[in-house]
């Protein structure tokens, strides 16, 4: 008998729900096999809880998210939704979830599976092999800070602001998390702002810079301003093992890394907290893309983001490291046998659905489990 352990499922818009039940197969493949078992609940958040309850996601919904080991995310937001206004967003379900739970470093990797070379835009030599890791800031920066508003001026006029804001511990764990996970890598970070600019931005490199010299003293760290970090993301990505970046700048060079993959449709991404004394991690699992509503209930949407997310919550939430390898080699096989979403099609692959990609995951697990 295996342990149970509670896991919270929040599928929420879009394709959301259908790559979502993918996910439920192999979840249950896995308890039929005796590997893992779930203590499994599932809610509303983003769209389907503004329908359903009012708002993008409740108090309730975020204590039942709070008490589980372990949260798994689909994905917020459509059309419907676009005119809520800006204090009923469906995001905001996401937003909450990573503040109320402190989830503060959320991990990005950006890998190129060798049979999804040639989905990339950019050339196969400059992306093959590729596996380099963001760690975005999650709670703070320009997301959250204060002050924020629209106010008026004297003269008439009207002005918005928002707030960029770190402190010393908002930078430190976030670098720690960067670290931590070098060691384990190719012991490189980098370290990337604007401290050319921005005061927060000189802050956070001395801030870094302090804590490596303190306590991974072994690992190598480079700066590098936020606007270079892009360029040099299209320019030689391989260069970069771990990046350590801010909330605004580590969604935008993410969105940017997923791209050099060659599909959103396929990277997964983990959201932690601190280790509590326990050991235990509070932590979030979604894929990287969005609610896609073009494809949204037809089938076509591709599941394996957010079955690779669940493979990361398995690795990170449950130390379940064989178990999380076994699904990513599934998933890596079935693309080597040329079965494609129509996301990463290419020359000579055979076009498939989001069921069809999910059942051959199992059968592939079948096939190479132990
Ligand atoms: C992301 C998304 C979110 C963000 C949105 C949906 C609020 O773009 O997870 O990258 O900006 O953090
Ligand atoms: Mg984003």
């Amino acid at each position: 008998m295996t342990n149970k352990r509670t896991l919270l499922i929040l599928p929420g818009d879009g394709v959301g729900p259908e790559v979502m039940r993918e996910v439920r197969r192999v979840i249950d493949w896995m308890d039929r096999r005796g590997l893992v078992s779930f203590d499994i609940g599932e809610d509303y958040v983003g769209g389907a809880s503004i329908d359903a309850r009012g708002v993008p996601i409740t108090d309730e919904t975020l204590a039942r998210a709070e008490a589980a080991d372990a949260v798994l995310f689909g994905a917020v937001g459509g059309p419907k939704w676009d005119n809520a206004g800006f204090d009923l967003r469906p995001e905001l379900a996401i937003l909450k979830l990573r503040k109320q739970l402190d989830l503060f470093a959320n991990l990005r990797p950006a890998l190129v599976l060798a049979p999804l070379v040639n989905a990339s835009t950019l050339k196969p030599e400059v992306v093959r092999d590729l596996d380099l890791m963001i760690v975005r800031e999650s709670t703070g920066g320009i997301y959250f800070g204060e002050p924020r508003g629209v106010e008026t001026l004297p003269n008439g006029e009207q002005r918005g602001f928002d707030t960029e804001s770190y402190t010393t511990g908002e930078i430190e764990r976030v670098a720690r998390i960067a670290f931590e996970l070098a060691r384990k890598r190719r012991n490189a970070v980098t370290s990337v702002e604007k401290a050319n600019v921005m005061r927060s931005g000189l802050f956070w490199r001395q801030t870094v810079t302090a804590l490596r010299e303190r306590e991974y003293p072994d690992v190598t760290l480079t700066h590098m301003y936020a606007d270079n970090c892009a360029m040099q993301l299209v320019r030689n990505p391989r260069q970069f093992d771990v990046i350590v970046t801010s909330n605004m700048f580590g969604d935008l060079l993410s969105d940017l890394a997923s791209m050099l993959t060659g599909s959103l449709g396929m990277l997964p991404s983990a959201t932690l907290g601190l280790q509590d004394a326990s050991g235990r991690r509070k932590a979030l699992y979604e894929p990287i893309h969005g609610s896609a509503p073009d494809i949204a209930g037809k089938g076509l949407a591709n599941p394996l983001a957010q079955i690779l997310s669940f493979a990361m919550m398995l690795r990170y939430s449950f130390e379940l490291e064989e178990e999380a390898a076994l699904v990513e080699r599934a998933c890596t096989n079935v693309l080597a046998s040329g079965l494609r979403t129509a996301d990463i099609m290419a020359a000579g692959t055979a076009r498939v659905g989001t069921n069809v990609m999910g059942e051959s995951i199992l059968r592939e697990l079948d096939k190479i489990a132990p």
